[in-house]
């Protein structure tokens, strides 16, 4: 989305600068195209200001737009960040993931957890007030799942966890983001490391079904 945006008002400022540099004629660009490059290299130093021109405003859009949101997950439903709250704040992952390492489904965290807090903490905050929503009318967040395992992969953290491989290595440095970013497992992942740590390659008999 801040992509197409930036992309558009780059659109608009290319098309500006051709307006103004064919004087409101921007088919002289192609009907005199001969006499254009020949203007061109006799006005270097116009080219070389459009230029940086160009390029500046294509920087301040590319930090405007995209940078903050570089690499960042889709949008929730709600603005929840596991940097403030797993990073910052260092509440415990199992606090809200508590059944990691009891079920093949460990889920995300139900509205009347977040309320546990936020009851209490920061009550009025438009995001916050959302969470309300969802509760009062009992509609379960529509949270977008972001780590995604082909269905026919039979996958479960319990036997990963009793190894104690840390939630890290497979979903990556989830305290210090934001929002989560997608990433799907592919088979080369979990062969890879069940090489490495000696665990069961014997695909049809461990992780397919
Ligand atoms: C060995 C790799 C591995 C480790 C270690 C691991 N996970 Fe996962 N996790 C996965 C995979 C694979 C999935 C996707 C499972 C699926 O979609 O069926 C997943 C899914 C999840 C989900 C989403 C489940 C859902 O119901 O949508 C949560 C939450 C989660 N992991 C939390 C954790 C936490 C917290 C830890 C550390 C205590 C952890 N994971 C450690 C591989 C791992
Ligand atoms: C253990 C307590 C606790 C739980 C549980 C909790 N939060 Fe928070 N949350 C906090 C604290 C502390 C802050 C920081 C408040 C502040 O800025 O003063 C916060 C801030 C927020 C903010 C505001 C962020 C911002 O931009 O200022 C949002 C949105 C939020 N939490 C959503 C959630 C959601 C959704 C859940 C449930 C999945 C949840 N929280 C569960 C403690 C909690
Ligand atoms: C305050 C509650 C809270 C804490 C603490 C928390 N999470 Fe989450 N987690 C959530 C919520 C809410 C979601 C769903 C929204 C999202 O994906 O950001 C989620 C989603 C996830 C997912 C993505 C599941 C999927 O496939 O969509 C993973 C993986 C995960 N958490 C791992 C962790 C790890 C690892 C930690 C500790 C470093 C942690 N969480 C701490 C509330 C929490
Ligand atoms: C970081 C290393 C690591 C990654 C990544 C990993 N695994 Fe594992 N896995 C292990 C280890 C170690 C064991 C053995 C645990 C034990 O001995 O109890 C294991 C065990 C298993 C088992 C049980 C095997 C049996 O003998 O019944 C299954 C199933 C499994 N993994 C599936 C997966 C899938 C699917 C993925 C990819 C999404 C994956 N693993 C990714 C390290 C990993």
């Amino acid at each position: 989305m801040e992509i197409l945006l930036a992309m558009a008002t780059l659109l608009a400022l290319i098309t500006l600068v051709v307006l103004i540099g064919t004087k409101g004629k921007p088919i002289v660009l192609i009907t005199q195209f001969g006499t254009f490059i020949s203007g061109v290299v006799e006005n270097r130093v116009q080219i070389v200001v459009f230029g940086i021109i160009i390029l500046l405003s294509a920087t301040v859009i590319w930090l405007f737009f995209i940078y903050p949101h570089a690499g960042a997950g889709p949008v929730q439903p709600i603005a929840f960040s596991h940097r403030l709250h797993a990073g910052t704040k260092n509440i415990d992952c199992k606090f809200c993931h508590p059944y990691v390492d009891q079920s093949i489904h460990p889920g995300i965290p139900p509205v009347e957890k977040c309320l546990f807090c936020h009851n209490y903490i920061i009550p009025n905050h438009p995001e916050i007030k959302k969470e309300h929503y969802y509760f009062d009318n009992q509609i379960p967040i529509p949270w977008q799942k972001v780590f995604i395992l082909s269905e026919h992969v039979l996958f479960n953290h319990e036997r990963h966890l009793k190894r104690d491989i840390a939630c890290e290595t497979c979903h990556g440095e989830v305290q210090a983001k934001d929002r989560l970013t997608h990433s799907e497992f592919l088979m080369g992942f979990c062969v890879e490391c069940h090489r490495e740590e000696n665990a069961n390659t014997d695909c049809w008999l461990s992780c397919h079904n």
